[in-house]
């Protein structure tokens, strides 16, 4: 590990394998319905309407990092605003997920996706400019979809547990199937360089399903597309640290480091040590408490959170956090808990 800057927040030095004063710790999905002042703020506005609202955004990232002292705030949006950007009908209803209203399963429709243009999402900027503003030090994660959990959406037409459609058109139409992946890779790409250019100082990458597929499909059907995201980012803005993640994704770890991330998240089904084994001495760990178990006794959950951070020890960084999105059901003080108790013990 070298020397941090001085100026270097914690979760920027963990990204960057450098010595922190103290271990980061965020949280996927910190703002939402588990936040009380969330729910009174989203009360008769649709999704994609707060998504769309730069004030909204502003006061719906702030929330959690106000009442948690979480290390990192994360831009509120959703993978999908930059598809409903370019005029693809999605919506996102409660306790389902996004909804496509013409799901894209052929040549036609894979050619009817356009580029993202910057000022397509100028309410994102808008709202990236005002975050770092009010943020002071500490650093805001803006995030992209990667193309595969895009694709998923678009092609089954909404949530999916087998992805069946989706892997069915990958390798009986793989000409389709690249052709898609590689127009979802330039939205995302332009997505996360829009909110690098307005001031985001690291972004997370969300392959959120890219765990239901083997190591061969991922390494020839993902993992090119998923890279030219990430080489975007970091032809733009080097500096700016690149973290990529999935759900059930243990067998695919070495593959999404190389895909060009400088932190890979974890889920809880790997433990950190090996999860740090597989990525290399080049690469930091993000993760990854199972977030059911913020429903659990405070000893039990305390116990938990001593493991992880024991494990992430043996990472060349080590930036806490859950394995996926806090539940809604989850109390917040227990966030609360979690993020002075990783604050106490000592750094990675
Ligand atoms: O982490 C954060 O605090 C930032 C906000 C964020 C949201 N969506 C807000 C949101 C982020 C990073 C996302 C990304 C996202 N969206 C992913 C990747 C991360 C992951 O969870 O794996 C995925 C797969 C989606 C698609 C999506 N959007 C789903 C599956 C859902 C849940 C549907 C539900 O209601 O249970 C959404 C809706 C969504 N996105 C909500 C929030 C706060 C809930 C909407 C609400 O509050 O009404």
């Amino acid at each position: 590990m070298s020397t941090p800057t001085s100026t270097e927040s914690p979760f920027l030095a963990a990204c960057r394998r450098r010595q922190a004063g103290r271990r980061p710790v965020w949280f996927m999905r910190q703002a939402g319905r588990s936040l009380p002042e969330y729910r009174a703020l989203r009360e008769g506005v649709p999704m994609m309407t707060a998504c769309s609202t730069p004030e909204l955004i502003t006061e719906i990232t702030l929330q959690p990092v106000r009442r948690l002292g979480v290390d990192a705030a994360i831009l509120f949006s959703d993978i999908v605003v930059p598809l409903a950007a370019i005029g693809i009908d999605v919506d996102i209803r409660p306790g389902v997920g996004p909804i496509v209203a013409e799901p894209v399963r052929d040549e036609a429709a894979v050619a009817a996706i356009r580029p993202l243009a910057a000022d397509d999402v100028d309410y994102v900027s808008a709202a990236v400019r005002m975050l770092v503003a009010e943020l002071g030090d500490t650093p805001l994660i803006g995030f992209a979809g990667a193309p595969f959990t895009l694709a998923s959406y678009l092609v089954e037409g909404g949530p999916s547990r087998s992805h069946a459609r989706t892997k069915a058109l990958m390798h009986g139409a793989p000409q389709v199937w690249h052709e898609l992946c590689a127009r979802l890779a330039g939205i995302a790409g332009e997505f996360l360089r829009v909110q690098v250019a307005a001031g985001a100082a690291a972004v997370q990458l969300f392959d959120s399903w890219a765990g239901a597929l083997s190591a061969a499909d991922y390494a020839t059907f993902v993992a090119p597309h998923s890279a030219a995201v990430l080489r975007a980012v970091a032809e733009a803005a080097p500096e700016v640290p690149r973290i990529h993640f999935g759900v059930g994704t243990g067998h695919l770890l070495p593959a999404m480091a190389e895909a060009g991330a400088d932190v890979v998240g974890v889920d809880w089904r790997t433990p950190l040590s090996d999860a740090a084994a597989a990525v290399g001495p080049n690469r930091a760990v993000q993760g990854n408490l199972d977030p059911a178990l913020l429903l659990a006794p405070w000893s039990v959950l305390a116990d938990e959170v001593r493991r992880i951070c024991a494990e992430g020890d043996e990472a060349a960084g080590h930036v806490f956090n859950l394995g996926h999105g806090v539940l809604p059901e989850t109390d917040p003080d227990m966030l609360a808990k979690v993020v002075d108790l990783v604050h106490r013990l000592p750094p990675a």
